[in-house]
């Protein structure tokens, strides 16, 4: 960690819960939200990566429009509350700890960026919107390079900008395969996981696991 000169967050999942454009929608979807905000986030990930390997890149908003109409299919929920979760979805909730975590890190010495699939307007809507924008040195999105996670040429765009040695990135996603695609590109790759999870098998073990975005202020 002495080597740290930039720390970068992943943004969906991570700072973001991506579950609380259906939660709040829990009183009209019923029961079934937290299944079908699940079925929502998966289905938007693989389309990622399927995009990824078809080499038919789109946009993260056009995949979560498309994800979200075939979630919506699935769970048969009814076509007007389609407009109002991808609203709720560019303004999606920081977890409780984020900002006070983020405010302590903005008094260190590191670089603070977030590096995302979301495309820069999203970002830029998100943070905006959630008051973090002022914490953030850089944003980087993967639409710089026009393909998703985890392929290598996301995670250069933080060592080109910075000039700075892939050990001299510490990396923090709670995705677990955003984890092993940035440890095994080289960055020290911190797990969070706040939900008592099992790790991927893929190669690489989180240099660090921590379980609230706050226990990151103890390791550095
Ligand atoms: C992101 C996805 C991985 O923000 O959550 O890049």
């Amino acid at each position: 960690m002495k080597n740290v000169k930039a720390i970068i967050f992943d943004a969906y999942g991570t700072l973001f819960d991506v579950n609380s454009a259906a939660e709040k929608c829990k009183e009209r979807l019923g029961d079934k939200w937290e299944g079908f905000a699940n079925y929502w986030r998966t289905t938007q990930l693989e389309y990622t990566w399927l995009r990824s390997l078809m080499k038919r890149h789109k946009d993260f908003w056009k995949i979560t429009e498309d994800s979200l109409d075939k979630s919506m299919n699935f769970y048969k929920i009814d076509n007007s509350m389609r407009g109002e979760l991808l609203n709720l979805y560019k303004v999606l909730t920081p977890f409780p700890e984020v900002k006070e975590t983020l405010e302590h890190l903005k008094q260190s010495k590191f670089k603070l960026a977030i590096l995302s699939n979301g495309t820069p307007d999203l970002l830029n809507e998100l943070v905006v919107s959630n008051e973090l924008k002022d914490i953030f040195d850089d944003i980087f999105s993967v639409e710089e390079v026009g393909v998703f996670k985890p392929d290598s040429k996301v995670y250069d765009l933080p060592i080109y900008k910075y000039n700075v040695d892939k050990n001299e990135v510490l990396f923090l996603s709670a995705n677990t395969w955003d984890v092993s695609g940035a440890g095994n590109y080289g960055y020290n790759s911190i797990w969070l996981n706040r939900n008592n999870n099992i790790f991927d098998k893929l190669d690489f073990v989180p240099t660090n696991q921590i379980s609230k975005l706050s226990e990151l202020l103890d390791l550095i």
